[in-house]
């Protein structure tokens, strides 16, 4: 008996349409002022998700576990080193087990192949806690910190990426496509984002979506500014050279001046103090990333109650 015959899963931004990015992020706050009202709201009573995480994680599962938890439901976390998934038993299998106990599954891993392939067999939502590829439950509540900072439609803003073209940079590219903002990359040659996700994005997009190599080209004008380490999980071993390469992208003093003067500066975190980010502008006044880190709460409310259809 399948649970869902159609789970909505979320393994990348593309997956949804723009008004359904809109109005995840248009829940998120709703459910951030019910959470600060001090009102119970408990839809999820009954239920369990399962965090499968093969990578490390602080923020994504924490948020992910207190969203649940506050929404009456219950979490169970399951490290792919403890499960049959470590002595090579197939996703497929794993699915449609998990699906028969759980839910909801977070993911997060490394190939995106990974949670296509559980997506695929599971009768429950599978979502994207973070993969090689794409962190898609990332950004919404990235945007979801900028509509609370910025005043303006996010159509009207021009939002910079300074560093590696990596999995938030992919995210923020879909996103940028879909809600129609202007996006400004600046990344060193080689470490640009995937060509297919970029070109189909620019493609699609009623908004500039530009590349340069030049960072204060990207942050001339910026209203937002956004930072990401310059290894990722995965290239641990690549890091020292990474940080040769990477240094001119540096989210410094110098850097922010060629921002508008009311720019915000965004970082997903774990930030890495001296690398892409000074220590001054991460804890300066133009830094919003701790209420970005609380804001990922609020839109895994908004993800789990959508996906699971609470
Ligand atoms: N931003 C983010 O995904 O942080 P974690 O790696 O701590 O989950
Ligand atoms: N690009 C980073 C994001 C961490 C939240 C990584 O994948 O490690």
């Amino acid at each position: 008996m399948k649970k869902s015959p159609n789970p909505r899963h979320y393994l990348a931004v593309f997956d949804l349409a723009s008004d359904e990015i809109l109005f995840l992020i248009n829940r998120a706050l709703k459910l951030k002022s019910l959470y600060k009202s001090g009102q119970p709201y408990r839809p999820a009573i009954g239920k369990i998700i399962g965090l499968l995480f093969e990578k490390p994680s602080t923020r994504t599962r924490v948020s992910f576990e207190a969203a649940m938890l506050q929404l009456g439901g219950n979490v169970t976390f399951l490290s792919s080193k403890d499960l049959q998934l470590k002595r090579g038993e197939p996703l497929k299998d794993t699915a449609r087990v998990l699906s028969r106990y759980l839910d909801g599954l977070v993911v997060r891993t490394f190939g995106q192949d990974v949670v296509d392939e559980l997506a695929r067999w599971s009768d429950i939502p599978v979502i994207n806690g973070l993969t090689d590829q794409h962190h898609p439950c990332q950004v919404l509540s990235d945007i979801m910190t900028v509509m609370e900072y910025k005043d303006e439609d996010i159509n009207a803003l021009k939002v910079a990426w300074v560093g590696d073209g990596n999995n938030v940079a992919h995210s923020w590219i879909q996103a940028a496509s879909r809600l129609g903002f202007a996006l400004a990359l600046a990344c060193p040659e080689g470490y640009e984002p995937n060509k297919e996700i970029l070109s189909e994005a620019q493609t699609e997009s009623t908004a500039p979506i530009t590349l340069t190599t030049d960072p204060k080209k990207a942050v001339e004008g910026a209203d937002v500014i956004n930072a990401d380490v310059w290894a990722s999980m995965g290239q641990e071993r690549e890091a020292s050279k990474r940080r040769k390469i990477f240094a001119p992208f540096q989210i410094n003093d110098a850097l922010l001046a060629k921002a508008k003067t009311d720019a915000i500066v965004l970082h997903c975190l774990p930030a890495h103090r001296g690398e892409e980010i000074s220590e001054e502008v991460l804890e300066g006044e133009h830094s919003v990333v701790w209420d970005q880190a609380e804001n990922k709460m609020h839109l895994h409310k908004a993800v789990l109650e959508w996906a699971m259809g609470l």
